[in-house]
């Protein structure tokens, strides 16, 4: 491949002359914004350790009022992409939200999707779109783009959940805000309970629903319940994984990331596919040894890592008796969309 003239290359007047009509000579940059062969991500393997993440998240509780914070959350960085950006990925954000007993995180709703993958503490709830979601460890509820939703604690522990959002991609386009709102009525039914029966779902005359997002809660018991089946009907599968679908469509839950959950096996390795989207793993149950481009970091319980694009993921369950459980998200939804979605090897 052949060396391209630099910027340096080009006499100073040139390009001063350039800079004043806003005009940029590509050929300089031109190998940066499409390197040879598969793109150089930003985003670096990183780890988020629970234990030593929890006592910083307690201490803003004492330090700044829920009033003062309105979302009391610190945010999992990327130092790849610069802390102060506050991206796991390109696309991806993740947060650690902290709900104190008796508090209330007011209404609003925002252009970003986000979920929440909840991580200890009951006896808290989040209102989304007039249903009351109860939390409880490894819950994921939805709140997709334009749905109410707001916070409140009954509880008498500390609440704690991982925030997951497309922010990144959704500033990036210049189309983030938010909009504030009064308290939510509360409206009878679950979708969960409407949607719990596979195969299954409900069609008053006929009709199937036009609700865009029709279930907003998908309790862990559930998804565990599904990864044991799947691995006691078919012992040969080597990856029992299972994705979090919205029920009337079969697709994605939300528009722009994928989540899934996926078991290992007790004593399993498992060496996942070299994908274009960045991944994110967080451990529900167990202990997993994630490898990532030869970066090894061991997950306990409650614990975060993100994987770039393009990269080599190992996942190693390091029980030989108990299966690991791990909430996965993805880009993929987004790059299948923009039809930038590749798997390799
Ligand atoms: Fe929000």
């Amino acid at each position: 491949m052949n060396e391209l003239g630099r910027l340096e290359d080009l006499p100073a007047d040139y390009v001063e002359a350039l800079k004043q009509q806003n005009l940029v000579p590509l050929w300089p940059s031109l190998r940066a914004v499409l390197p040879p062969g598969k793109p150089r991500p930003l985003t670096q393997p990183t780890f988020w350790s629970y234990e030593a993440l929890r006592p910083l998240l307690l201490k803003a509780g004492e330090l700044t009022p829920i009033e003062k914070a309105e979302r009391r959350v610190l945010v999992l960085a990327n130092p790849g992409h610069g802390l102060e950006n506050m991206k796991a990925s390109s696309a991806m954000y993740l947060g650690m939200q902290l709900l104190l007993p008796g508090e209330w995180a007011p209404a609003h709703r925002h252009t970003p999707n986000a979920v929440r993958m909840i991580v200890e503490g009951e006896g808290a709830y989040t209102t989304v779109d007039g249903q009351k979601c109860t939390m409880s460890r490894g819950d994921l509820i939805l709140t997709p783009t334009g749905l109410w939703h707001e916070h409140g604690h009954d509880g008498s522990a500390p609440v704690v959940w991982l925030d997951v959002l497309d922010l990144p991609l959704v500033y990036y386009m210049e189309a983030s805000y938010h909009v504030d709102g009064p308290r939510q009525a509360v409206q009878p039914g679950q979708g969960e309970r409407r949607y719990a029966r596979g195969g299954l779902v409900p069609t008053p005359v006929f009709e199937r629903t036009s609700t865009a997002y029709p279930m907003l809660r998908y309790p862990w018991a559930e998804a565990k319940g599904a990864l044991q089946a799947l691995a006691a009907d078919q012992p040969q599968l080597a990856s029992v994984q299972v994705t979090y679908t919205n029920p009337e469509t079969g697709g994605h839950a939300e528009n722009i990331l994928g989540f899934y959950a996926q078991m290992l096996r007790p004593g399993q390795t498992l060496r996942l596919p070299v994908r274009s989207p960045a991944t994110v793993f967080h451990q529900i149950e167990g202990g997993t040894t994630v490898t990532i481009e030869g970066s090894a970091f061991a997950l306990a319980e409650a614990d975060t890592c993100c994987a770039p694009g393009w990269s080599e993921i190992v996942l190693a369950n390091r029980s030989d008796t108990e299966p690991s459980f791990l909430f996965l998200a993805d880009e993929a939804p987004l790059h299948t969309k923009l039809g930038v979605y590749e798997v390799r090897g």
